[in-house]
């Protein structure tokens, strides 16, 4: 029988690109709010699934499993017991509970830890063990603010940005959702060729093929909701086949760099991905691009790799000026005058943190 339940749905997307999620929200046809870190959205099993398997720019998608009102830990464990935590935990497993307090009565994070536990252990009939590692395990958060207490599951499993394919890491890789993130706000087309000449290990080449060729990000991975006692085979199957059959021819797209062993790297990373890049190992190079690109890079930018930076942003500026007819570009710079240096007319598009270091796209639309 179709499960008709509306779940009070959360995207969790880094601080700084939560506009492009929500608009990838709208693109499936769902509707949503944003606060800061996400998207809040409503929707049943079709829209939970439809979101954890597109949403390129999302790490996990949270269900609102509980929502009361609490001051005491005798009272927290008892109104956490009245939930359903069966249809999330049909079985004994290893999950991690990430908890914060604001302006409440209840503010030690590890004793309302203990007590959201024991009291889910008070409706299960089998115990949950606590996960040792990061991404180890499904996901319990619980935010007690102003004596108001949320608790959340994740329907997602291991964080989104883990699609599958990167098997080799270079030097400074970039999340596979940011590098969707630039992609997305820069408004390529989705046709036009697109050119990362700093590619390292892909990340950009290999999301920019996947989004031209419409592949769901998440299509060779596993969710944590599979394994909930709601799951429904049947609805996720026809997800996936309309999925299949949506496919695109994929787009021209280029991944450049002066690394032999990042080249390698991408190389290896494109056919995990089952996506078309055509790879060089090359530094700015003049010939085999086409005359109207894309540009889409994360340039190295001299905190986490060691270089003369202003020299390569504005040689990389030389190099759009010089060897095409026509160009848009989007690329990222930690501050406004290394984004100069490149000598292009551009406007500051997103801002967010990309392995503890902020830094900001640059686009010329
Ligand atoms: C920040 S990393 C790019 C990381 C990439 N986005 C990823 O996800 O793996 C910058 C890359 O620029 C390359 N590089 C540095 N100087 C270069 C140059 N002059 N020409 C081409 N590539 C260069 C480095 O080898 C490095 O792989």
């Amino acid at each position: 029988m179709e499960n008709k339940t509306v779940f009070k749905l959360f995207a969790v997307s880094q601080p700084g690109i939560e506009k492009i999620t929500l608009l990838e929200l709208e693109d499936l046809g769902i509707k949503g709010k944003n606060v800061p870190g996400g998207v809040e959205f409503r929707g049943g099993l079709k829209e939970l699934y439809l979101s954890n398997l597109w949403l390129r720019t999302a790490n996990r998608i949270l269900v609102r499993v509980a929502s009361f009102k609490v001051t005491a830990f005798s009272e927290l464990v008892k109104k956490v017991s009245r939930y359903p935590w069966d249809i999330y935990f049909p079985f004994s497993q290893k999950v991690r509970i990430r908890v914060t307090c604001r302006k409440s009565k209840l503010y030690h994070s590890k004793a309302v830890a203990e007590r959201v536990l024991k009291g889910i252990h008070h409706r299960l009939k089998h115990k949950l063990e606590k996960a040792q590692f990061e991404d180890e395990g499904t996901s319990i958060i619980v935010r007690i603010d102003n004596d108001f207490c949320t608790i959340s599951v994740s329907s997602s499993g291991i964080s989104l940005h883990k699609r599958g394919y990167r098997v080799v890491e270079t030097e400074a890789p970039l999340r596979e959702t940011l590098a969707s993130a630039m992609i997305l706000a820069s408004g390529w087309d989705r046709k036009t060729p697109l050119v990362d000449p700093f590619c390292g290990s892909g990340t950009i080449s290999i999301e920019a093929a996947l989004i031209g060729g419409n592949i769901p990000p998440g299509l060779n991975r596993e969710f944590a909701f599979m394994k909930w006692k709601n799951f429904d085979e049947s609805l996720w199957n026809q997800i996936l086949e309309d999925a299949r059959k949506n496919m695109k021819d994929f787009p021209e797209v280029y991944g450049f760099d002066i690394s032999e062993r990042a080249i390698k790297a991408a190389i290896k990373n494109a056919k995990a991905a089952g996506v078309k890049v055509s790879f060089k190992v090359a530094s700015f190079p003049e010939d085999g691009v086409p005359p109207l690109v894309y540009v889409i890079t994360n340039p190295p930018y001299g905190k986490r790799i060691k270089v003369n930076a202003e020299k390569v942003y504005k040689k990389f500026g030389n190099w759009l000026k010089k060897s095409f007819s026509g160009y848009k570009v989007g690329f990222l710079a930690p501050y406004d005058r290394l984004a100069s240096a490149t000598g292009i007319k551009c406007k500051k598009i997103l801002s967010f943190s990309n392995g503890g270091i902020r830094v900001n796209l640059y686009c010329n639309r």
